[in-house]
């Protein structure tokens, strides 16, 4: 135990178990043995250890840390990973170890532990969402000329290409990378020095310590410092906006596999059956990124209610934290993990897609922006359009089929070489403003993609 003097009794064994955190704290134990190393240095600095000791305790570190990794560390009663390298250091150096807290406290311990752990998850993660770009671009770009229907309110709008749908959700998971990076850097403030809530008046230095763990900056306010979880409410939206995106696009997956739909399908290996119908063929793992989202989203839930009306500083219920936290990043990592896979693994039917967006009115838009390109107010267009669709639905004939004089009965300026929007090949190449779906734009987005894959490498390379 780290504390006791003061009491004439040890806890009850019921506080002992209820405040026990190793089991999840444990996978700290890395970062707490660099920060722990760091602080030893900090104390060297200010003649608190000598250069001899402080080479006692970088060895025994070393030690644990080869011991947790081999799968060797016994935990024996030990509230948290603090106290179990505390414990080990002290037992292996004695009274050297027993210097090793002088200045510091659990609570700015275990807030450099999770700035430490999140800065290196986040970047974890933004390879992750490289390698989903990376699928979903190489997925995409044989299918620049593979016309299918876009959809609004789940019906057939305007004809796009398959690759145009799928760089959509390419591009918010670039955002999503770009979220990450900044929860990265968000979380890059050491609270090394900031002791329980005040400072010390060792003379350590806390800019030594955050040096000395690479932190791009050490805190300003050591009270902030203790008492701050931002950084891991920054992390925790990410991931669960991540959850989000990565949920509409196995949402389309278990969309587009269906009978119904029947654009793609997923090879046997990553499709499940039915316990009691044989011919089932389901898409169960994007149903559970889509579910897994849910998760994502109370583990955000959690920790900001942890957070609020909390008073200032460290209190216990920050504790908690790290089970939203983790969570969290596991649920992210796997849902990414899972989602490159699966987009990887699709195979699309062409001429399913393009027989969904033929023989449609989808060209109805097009065809009203040509009246207003020759001078027609755009409200009169749509109505003369409209008009237009209205008749070709009654007589059962495609706008291939229409009569001159039907297109004149509805607007003057409609042209017999109008008719040639029925096949969607024509809107879709019309459709060239910047962004658009036309296979010329698409062809930039997909260089944009890659670009922006890219630069988040590159970001993740010089963390
Ligand atoms: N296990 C604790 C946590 O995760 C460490 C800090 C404990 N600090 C304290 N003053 N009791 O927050």
């Amino acid at each position: 135990m780290t504390w006791g003097g003061r009491f004439a009794s040890g806890p009850h064994p019921d506080l002992v178990r209820l405040s026990a955190s190793i089991e999840t704290d444990i996978c700290l134990l890395p970062y707490d043995i660099a920060a722990t190393g760091a602080h030893a240095r900090v104390l060297s600095a200010a003649k608190l250890l000598t250069d001899r000791e402080l080479e006692l305790v970088e060895g025994a570190l070393a030690v644990i840390e080869a011991r947790w990794r081999a799968g060797a560390m016994t935990v024996e009663g030990d509230e948290d990973v603090h106290s179990l390298v505390e414990r080990l250091l002290t037992q292996e150096l004695g009274d050297v170890g027993a210097r090793i807290h002088a200045g510091r406290s659990r609570n700015d311990l275990v807030a450099t532990d999770l700035r430490l752990w999140c800065r290196s998850e986040a970047e974890a993660v933004v390879g992750l969402i490289v390698a989903l770009l990376e699928a979903l671009r190489r997925v995409a770009a044989p299918h620049v000329h593979t016309i299918m229907p876009g959809y609004t309110h789940l019906q057939r709008a305007q004809p796009v290409s398959l690759a145009f749908h799928l760089l959509a959700h390419g591009f918010a998971m670039v955002r999503d990378g770009w979220r990450f990076v900044a929860a990265g850097n968000a979380a890059d403030v050491s609270p090394l020095g900031a002791g329980a809530l005040a400072g010390n008046t060792l003379g350590l230095d806390p800019a030594l310590g955050a040096d000395a763990l690479g932190f791009g900056a050490s805190f300003d306010n050591a009270m902030d410092a203790v008492a701050e979880r931002d950084f891991a409410c920054d992390f925790l939206y990410a991931a669960a906006l991540c959850g989000v995106h990565l949920s509409r696009l196995a949402e389309e997956i278990v969309l587009w596999t269906s009978t119904e739909f029947g654009f793609a399908r997923l090879p046997d290996e990553w499709s499940t059956g039915s316990s009691m119908m044989p011919q089932k063929r389901n898409p169960d793992l994007a149903e559970l990124i889509r579910g897994r989202a849910a998760g994502g989203i109370g583990d955000l839930a959690a920790l900001l209610t942890l957070l609020k009306g909390l008073p200032l500083a460290y209190n216990r219920d920050l504790q908690e934290d790290k089970g939203a936290l983790f969570s969290g990043a596991g649920r992210v990592r796997a849902g990414l993990e899972a989602m490159t896979a699966l987009v990887g693994a699709l195979s699309f039917d062409a001429d399913r897609l393009t027989g969904a967006a033929t023989g449609t009115t989808m060209w109805a838009t097009d065809l009203a922006e040509r009246l207003v390109a020759r001078g027609v107010p755009f409200r009169r267009a749509h109505e003369a359009t409209g008009g237009l669709v209205a008749d070709l639905e009654r007589l059962g004939i495609g706008l291939a089929d229409a009569p001159v004089d039907l297109l004149k009965s509805h607007h003057g300026l409609l042209e017999p070489h109008d008719r040639d929007l029925a096949d969607p090949r024509e809107g879709l190449a019309a459709r060239s403003s910047a962004g658009g779906a036309s296979p010329e734009r698409v062809g930039e987005q997909l260089g944009r993609l890659e670009e922006a894959g890219a630069a988040l490498r590159a970001v993740r390379r010089g963390a």
